[in-house]
C-alpha cells in the first residue's frame, strides 16, 4: 500500500515538474477557463461543444481552454470562423490537423484528405476527389439511375414491412453503403457493400475522440495482446486490405480509358494523365486508397446521423410530415419514381433539411484545425500547435442571429408565399 501511494505521489510530481518546467510565458491569449495547473479544465470529451458553448457565453465569440497540456482555441461565431478557416490571410496557416493516429497509421502517412495537413497535396487530392465524385455521382446518369434503383429497393423494404416495427436505420444504413460502394466502383456486389459497412462500423470506433485519444497518446497499445485496442487495430487493418483489394487490384483489371464508369477509374485516368505530363504521378495508388477511407468515413456517418435526426423529427411533428408527403403528392404523385431533378420544385422539403441540419447540429463541432507556427488574428497570439474548433452548435443557436433559436421552425427558410429563399438571404448567409 505505502508502494502504491508512493509511486502516486511521484507521478503527480514529475507532471507538476513537467508542467512547470514547460510553461509558456505567452502574452495576448485569448480569454478563457483557468483549470488546475498542467492538467486544465475537466470536459466531458462525446459532448465537448456543450462545455464549450457554456464558456462562450462567458468569455466571448474567441475563447481559449487548456486539457491535458493542450491548448484549444474555440470560434463561436460565423465571422470568426470563416476569417479563421477561409480568408486568403488566414486558410494557409489554420486549416492544417493536428497530427493523428489514423492519418499516420490507417491512411498510409496521411495520404488522405481529412486528416492531413493543408498543403499542395491536400489541395491537389481534393481537387481531384470532387471532380471524381461530381462526374460520377448525381451530375451522371449511370449512377442517378442506379440511385433510383437502390432508393425503389428502400421502398420496397419498408413496404414489406406491412407496419412491423424496425429501426429504419436497419433498412437505410445499407443503402447508403452500397450507394457509396456503387459510386467508387461503378456498381457494388455485396462483398464490396460489406467492406464499405465494416470499414464505416470500426473506423468509426476509430475516430472517436476518447479512442483516438487513446491511440494517439499511447500508439504502442495497439501491439498489446488480449485487449480491445489490439483487435479493433487489427480488424481495422484487415478492412483496409479488403477494400484495397476491392477497389485498387480489381478494378485496376477492369480500366479501360475509353469506357470510364466510376470513381475509381477516373482517379486511375488521372494518375494516367499525370504520368504523361510528368512522367510520374504524384497521385499514387495509396492516395486514391486514402480518398476512398476518407469519403467512407465522412458520408456514411454524417448521412446516417442526418437521417435518423430527421425521421425523429417528423415522429415529434407529424403536421410538418402532412407537409412533406403533400408536397411529394403534388409533385411527384403516386405513378412515378422520384428523380434528383424534382427537388428544385420541392421548397417545403428543402427548408425542413435546412432546419434540420440547422437545429440538429449533426456534427456540432468542425473536425479539430491546427497551426504549426504562431498566428496573430482577432487581436489575440494564436501559440503554434494549438487545436482550433469552430463551434457549429453555437453559430446554429446563437439568439443574436436566429429568432427563437431553440424552436424547429422550417418557415424560417421560406417566403411568404411559400419559396425557398434567396441564397443571399440572411438566414442563408449566417
Ligand atoms: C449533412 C451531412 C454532412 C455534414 C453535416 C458534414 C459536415 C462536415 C464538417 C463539419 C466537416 C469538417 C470541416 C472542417 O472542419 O474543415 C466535413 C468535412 C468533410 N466532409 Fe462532410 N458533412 C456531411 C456530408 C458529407 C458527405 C455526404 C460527404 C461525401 C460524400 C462528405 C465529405 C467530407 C470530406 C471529404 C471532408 C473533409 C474535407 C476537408 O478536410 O477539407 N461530407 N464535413
Amino acid at each position: 500500500m505505502l508502494f502504491e501511494i508512493l509511486l502516486g505521489v511521484v507521478t503527480i510530481t514529475i507532471f507538476l515538474l513537467y508542467g512547470y518546467i514547460t510553461k509558456e510565458n505567452l502574452k495576448n491569449l485569448p480569454p478563457g477557463p483557468k483549470g488546475v495547473f498542467w492538467f486544465g479544465l475537466k470536459i466531458d470529451i462525446p459532448n465537448m461543444h456543450l462545455d464549450f458553448t457554456k464558456w462562450w457565453k462567458a468569455f466571448g465569440d474567441v475563447f481559449e481552454v487548456k486539457i491535458f497540456g493542450r491548448r484549444i482555441l474555440v470560434l463561436n461565431s460565423p465571422e470568426t470562423i470563416r476569417k479563421a478557416f477561409d480568408s486568403e490571410e488566414y486558410k494557409t496557416q489554420l486549416n492544417h490537423r493536428p497530427p493523428n493516429f489514423i492519418g499516420y497509421k490507417i491512411c498510409n502517412q496521411y495520404k488522405c484528405v481529412l486528416l492531413r495537413k493543408y498543403d499542395a497535396t491536400f489541395i491537389a487530392m481534393k481537387k481531384e476527389m470532387i471532380h471524381s465524385m461530381d462526374t460520377h455521382g448525381f451530375q451522371s446518369a449511370h449512377f442517378r439511375s442506379l440511385a433510383a434503383d437502390m432508393m425503389n429497393d428502400v421502398v420496397k423494404d419498408f413496404t414489406d414491412l406491412n407496419g412491423r416495427p424496425i429501426d429504419p436505420m436497419n433498412v437505410l444504413r445499407p443503402s447508403f453503403c452500397k450507394m457509396i460502394g456503387t459510386l467508387f466502383a461503378g456498381s457494388c456486389s455485396h462483398r464490396l457493400q460489406q467492406h464499405v459497412a465494416d470499414f464505416d462500423n470500426h473506423g468509426d470506433q476509430m475516430i472517436k475522440p476518447q479512442i483516438h485519444g487513446v491511440y494517439k497518446k499511447f500508439p504502442w497499445i495497439r501491439w498489446i495482446p488480449f485487449q480491445f485496442y489490439k483487435r479493433l487495430y487489427k480488424l481495422v487493418q484487415k478492412i483496409k486490405k479488403d477494400l484495397q483489394k476491392e477497389l485498387l487490384f480489381d478494378l485496376r483489371n477492369t480500366y479501360n480509358t475509353k469506357d470510364i464508369k466510376c470513381m475509381v477509374h477516373q482517379l486511375f485516368r488521372s494518375q494516367e494523365l499525370q504520368a504523361l505530363e510528368k512522367g510520374k504521378p504524384w497521385l499514387t495508388d495509396d492516395h486514391i486508397h486514402g480518398i476512398a477511407m476518407d469519403l467512407i468515413n465522412t458520408s456514411i456517418l454524417t448521412t446516417k446521423a442526418v437521417m435518423s435526426g430527421f425521421i425523429f423529427l417528423m415522429l415529434h411533428f407529424p403536421e410538418m410530415q402532412q407537409k412533406i408527403q403533400d408536397e411529394i403528392d403534388d409533385v411527384i404523385g403516386q405513378d412515378r419514381q422520384p428523380e434528383v431533378d424534382d427537388r428544385k420544385n420541392m421548397p417545403y422539403i428543402h427548408a425542413c433539411i435546412y432546419e434540420c441540419l440547422r437545429y440538429q447540429s449533426h456534427l456540432p463541432l468542425t473536425a479539430p484545425h491546427f497551426n504549426r507556427k504562431k498566428v496573430d488574428i482577432f487581436k489575440f497570439t494564436v501559440p503554434p500547435k494549438t487545436i482550433i474548433f469552430g463551434n457549429l452548435f453555437a453559430c446554429h443557436h446563437d439568439e443574436k442571429l436566429w429568432d427563437d433559436p431553440w424552436t424547429f421552425n422550417p418557415e424560417r427558410y421560406l417566403t411568404d408565399d411559400g419559396q425557398l429563399i434567396d441564397k443571399n438571404h440572411p438566414n442563408m448567409r449566417k
